[in-house]
């Protein structure tokens, strides 16, 4: 049976500064219910001058994956095993830390020489405990490859998982679900969540005002009226269970759709390493201080 998922919660955003102090939004809290999410942060939007673009200088990471999806700008990484590479607008990087890489994520020479706009995400996805320790790996999706639909005013970069009947390549860990939408004025999305996976919707331009009509069928006084719930540029909306959302945008939106399974596993973070006790966390630092950590 369909049923209908509601936000029950709005996490707001607030800029803090991050690596070598590039602006990044960021909700407020990221806790248990966001599973498997750690980290959403925004990467700007800034505009840098020549000479002016920051990144995040060498450090490690364990027990995780990061996602970096560029929108505008130019970067380039390198890592401790020797892997570099460079991301475009529209690029996504895809890396599991697993049980460790030490890396540096940097403006590429030629945009940090004309300076420009940079705008994107990093998102954090936790690894199940059964996973932290795998081989690190990458998986980079070039602008040109990654699927993209187009439908009645509505477009939609599918990172993971399923949107509009398009489908992701990347291979996940646990099933995750992240799309880039941009809907134009006066259209609906109706996104399927499947009913096990926590769903969450990040908007970073316009608004949108998620449905529910089965609210509306159960109460009296609002009977004839759609239940709405707006969502609005900066808001990290978090969704009740359900198996699907109805998203309207009345004047355009832009927007992150997120869902991934609750762990349930003890989280112990410190810094770069996300670990379930702190004798793990200890040891990731005896491991990274000894040069144990990335072959
Ligand atoms: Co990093």
């Amino acid at each position: 049976m369909q049923s209908q998922r509601s936000v029950v919660d709005l996490v707001p955003t607030h800029v803090v500064r991050e690596g070598g102090g590039f602006k990044v939004r960021r909700p407020y809290r990221m806790g248990k219910v966001k599973s498997p999410f750690l980290l959403i942060d925004e990467m700007g939007p800034s505009e840098y001058g020549p000479g002016e673009a920051l990144g995040a200088p060498w450090h490690p990471h364990r027990g995780f994956e990061t996602v970096t999806y560029l929108l505008d700008g130019r970067m380039r990484h390198e890592d401790s095993a020797g892997n570099t590479g460079e991301l475009n607008p529209g690029d996504v990087q895809w890396m599991t830390a697993g049980r460790g890489i030490i890396h540096c994520e940097e403006p590429h020479e030629d945009f940090l020489r004309s300076g420009g706009r940079s705008h994107g995400f990093q998102i954090w996805v936790n690894l199940p405990s059964s996973h932290k320790m795998m081989e690190p790996r990458y998986q980079e999706v070039p602008s040109s490859e990654s699927p993209i639909v187009e439908k009645d005013g509505i477009w939609a970069r599918v990172i993971a998982g399923e949107c509009m009947g398009a489908t992701s390549s990347i291979d996940t860990v646990i099933p995750i679900t992240l799309v880039h939408v941009k809907m134009n004025a006066g259209t609906r999305l109706v996104q399927d969540f499947g009913s096990q996976l926590n769903g969450m919707i990040y908007v970073f331009g316009g608004k949108i005002n998620l449905e529910n009509k089965t609210q509306v069928k159960m109460s009296p006084i609002a009977h004839g009226i759609t239940a709405s719930q707006q969502v609005r540029d900066g808001d990290l909306a978090i969704l009740s269970n359900g198996t699907q959302a109805e998203i309207y945008s009345e004047k355009g939106a832009e927007f992150l759709i997120l869902a991934g399974p609750e762990l349930n596993e003890p989280i112990e973070r410190y810094g770069p390493f996300v670990m379930n006790t702190k004798e793990e966390i200890n040891q990731a630092f005896l491991d990274y201080r000894s040069g144990n950590f990335a072959r």
